[in-house]
């Protein structure tokens, strides 16, 4: 069985319509996020976590919202900013620029503790190599195969991890909708925001539907 790691039942809902019945629920493990400015690392070291915590294949989902004339802010941060600010003020303060173009992304980072060719970019590589060089207890992870290549970088960081990646271009405007979930009600796509979209439809425009695409396709090979 899959493992959606989330807190957050709304993005498994989007990823049930990807894989087939039955084939994955929710893991409500709250894994500590690394504070980056990318989101690749993130994903990729939740699923490394959640995955120790687990022991069965993991899918976590790291997403946020990118404002262009803000760049890309609040990106990685969007939790904490829906948190503390809420969507509202967002929408005051983007109200006061004259490009409100914005972008939602999301990485899945996928891992079974299994190897397989993983995705070649190793987006937290640097993370890696500072764990490695901290020796023998240094990292925050156990040992075993990295499949990630380059290798010399000892047992630190090692368990194969494979990312995809999905964006969506829109714009901010002021809320509208009862649907969705967190930015969706001020994130307009093609006139629609998407908490005015039913999840068949965000789903067939979403970062998060574009990233669970690829991974479904490549999942059902696997
Ligand atoms: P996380 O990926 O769950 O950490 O989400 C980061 C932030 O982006 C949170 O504030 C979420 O509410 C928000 N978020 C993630 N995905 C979506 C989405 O599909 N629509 C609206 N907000 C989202």
């Amino acid at each position: 069985m899959l493992r959606y790691v989330t807190t957050n039942p709304g993005k498994v809902r989007e990823a049930e319509s990807y894989l087939a019945d039955g084939s994955v629920s929710q893991l409500d493990f709250d894994y500590a996020e690394i504070q980056a400015d990318e989101l690749a690392p993130i994903a990729a070291r939740g699923a490394r976590d959640a995955y120790r915590e687990a022991g069965e294949p993991v899918l976590v989902d790291d997403a946020g919202l990118f404002v262009e004339a803000l760049d890309g802010f609040p990106g990685p941060y969007s939790s904490y900013v829906e948190d503390t600010l809420g969507i509202d003020r967002v929408w005051e303060i983007v109200h006061d620029l004259e490009d409100r173009r914005a972008a939602f992304r999301c990485t899945l980072a996928y891992c079974d503790g299994a190897g397989f060719a993983a995705s070649p970019d190793a987006v937290d590589r640097g993370d890696r190599v500072a764990a490695a060089a901290a020796g023998p207890g240094g990292g925050t992870d156990d040992g075993g195969e990295d499949d990630e290549g380059g290798g010399g970088e000892g047992r630190a960081e090692s368990l194969p991890v494979k990312l995809f990646e999905g964006y969506v271009p829109g714009r901010v405007v002021a809320p509208r909708g009862d649907g969705g979930f967190g930015y969706d009600p001020i994130f307009e796509h093609d006139g629609e925001t998407f908490a005015e979209m039913d999840t068949e439809r965000k789903n067939a425009v979403s970062h998060r539907g574009r990233a669970l695409e690829k991974f479904a396709e490549w999942y059902a090979d696997r």
